[in-house]
């Protein structure tokens, strides 16, 4: 079936539950894990259950229908999941709640295994690839109050045209591209998002319009690896050239030109496949904004060896450097991981080395996570876990440091700062965010949320500034 004539079959099972709900006043609770793509599938989420006539809320004690997208890229988030449905047992007991759980984890068999056998009162089980059809699964356990398990292991299709519930009204999201075909030795995304998949162009050109119109000034373009936008396989033969864009560098560019927007980010690049084109468009595009989540990982030309990151320390420094040079006031954010297989105390220093010279804005740091089904998690000399957690603390110190005497450099000057609404700390006080992503709370007229305004930056905490108008 064409992909659209799904759509249109999932829109009538939208009509259908809807009309089976009327009049209940019915409510939905999600929890969302994960990265910012899950955070978009769940936007589509709301988008259809909003459609099927549940309302939100934020009490699952409540809700007619509980969901979960999940996320597995690390340990911790099982124990979540599995702690929040031991919570609901009693609540479905009491009230027949319709569970419902998505995302990454659940491409994984040990997981469902586990809730089938320990938690079998969960009603609907989807992956990453079915997320489409959750209008039609959400029918079938209505009417026949069966069970429903709906993942598939074969790559999904791209779907277009499904309803979408923002959770912002300035900001969005506007995913580009599916999956991953990197394959780093430590990381599961690959195995539970499947083969890197592109949007047309067309589509997201049409988004990303629609979002200006609607008054939205900042999307972030989202992707396990936004720089092979368009260079896989399912385009190469069809020549794909939609008003000249064939490339990640001159979708930028046609996204730079369209009024309204005012900001544009992406997430993540991958320093493989950062070439010339890119930082050109970086560069020569006033509205891209120059901060540049680049992930590291790891310091170490060996580490990155055993990780399969296909560059080198020297690579990514030199890099770094040629960005630097071509894109005037540059800061770059990373990610890193600490006691991956094998990392020496060496490799370790390395790691500190690197971050000591490109002086992050910004770094997500991670401690080592074996996920089952991972090259990574079979390697010997695996790191015992005190040596990761000192590792850790010990990058954390010199991150902080860093970013403690960079803050400095932002007092007495002018940033553009675009205005989220009122601080959630203190709600006499404004908050919003510089170019960089850097936090900046203010007193000023409430009429300023949804501005870019000129603020003076007064003083500088860790994790915020302070500005004046
Ligand atoms: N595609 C993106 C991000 C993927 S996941 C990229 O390549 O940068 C987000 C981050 O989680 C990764 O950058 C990595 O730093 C971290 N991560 C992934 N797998 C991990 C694991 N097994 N243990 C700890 N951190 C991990
Ligand atoms: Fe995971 Fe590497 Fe793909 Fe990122 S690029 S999602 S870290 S395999
Ligand atoms: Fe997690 Fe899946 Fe994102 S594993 S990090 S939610 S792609």
């Amino acid at each position: 079936m064409e992909t659209s004539q799904e759509i249109e079959k999932q829109k009538q099972y939208i009509e259908k539950v809807k009309e089976a709900n009327k009049g209940k006043n019915l409510k939905y609770y999600i929890l969302t894990m994960g990265c910012q793509l899950n955070e978009n599938d769940s936007e589509k989420l709301c988008g259809m259950i909003e459609e099927m006539g549940y309302a939100k809320t934020e009490q699952y004690q409540e809700a007619d229908l509980v969901l979960f997208n999940t996320c597995c890229v690390r340990e911790n988030a099982e124990d979540k999941l599995f702690g929040k449905l031991g919570e609901l047992k009693r609540v479905k007991e009491q009230k027949g709640t319709i569970i419902a759980i998505g995302g990454c984890m659940m491409q994984e068999k040990h997981i469902t295994d586990k809730i089938h056998e320990s938690y079998p009162y969960t009603d609907i089980i989807f992956g990453t690839h079915t997320l489409h059809k959750f209008p039609e699964d959400l029918y079938k356990t209505i009417q026949s109050k069966t069970k429903m398990q709906d993942v598939l292991d074969i790559d999904g299709e791209v779907y277009e045209g499904l309803p979408i519930k923002r959770t912002s009204n300035i900001k969005a999201s506007v995913t580009i591209m599916y999956g991953c075909n990197n394959f780093c030795t430590y990381c599961i995304v690959p195995y539970v998002r499947g083969r890197e998949r592109s949007r047309h162009p067309k589509d997201i050109l049409e988004e990303v319009e629609q979002l200006a119109k609607e008054g939205y000034k900042e999307i972030t373009l989202l992707g396990q690896n936004v720089n092979s936008y368009l260079i896989v396989e399912q385009w190469k033969e069809k020549n794909i050239d939609y008003q000249g864009i064939n490339s990640f560098a001159t979708l930028l560019r046609a996204i730079n030109k369209i009024d309204g927007i005012e900001r544009i980010r992406f997430v993540s690049p991958h320093p493989k496949d950062f070439t010339d084109d890119v930082i050109d468009a970086i560069a020569e595009c006033e509205k891209v904004c120059k901060l540049v989540h680049l992930p590291l990982q790891s310091g170490s030309t060996n580490v990155l060896k055993r990780m399969n990151r296909k560059y080198t320390k020297e690579q990514y420094i030199e890099l770094v450097d040629k960005m630097k040079s071509r894109i005037p006031n540059l800061t770059l954010s990373t990610d890193i991981i600490v006691g991956f297989a094998g990392e020496t105390e060496e490799d370790f220093e390395d790691t500190l080395d690197v971050v000591k010279k490109v002086c992050f804005e910004q770094v997500y740091m991670f401690i080592y996570s074996r996920r089952v089904g991972t090259p990574g998690d079979k390697m010997p000399d695996q790191i015992p876990e005190e040596i990761k957690h000192e590792r850790f603390n010990k990058l954390k110190e010199l991150v902080e440091s860093q970013i403690e005497e960079n803050n400095q450099k932002y007092v007495g000057t002018i940033q553009k700062v675009l205005v989220e609404g009122p601080s959630k700390n203190n709600p006499e006080l404004l908050t919003g965010r510089t170019d960089s992503n850097k936090v900046v709370i203010f007193e000023g007229p409430a009429e300023l949320k949804d501005k870019i305004i000129d603020l003076k930056i007064v003083s500088e905490h860790m994790w915020y500034l302070k500005g004046e108008i």
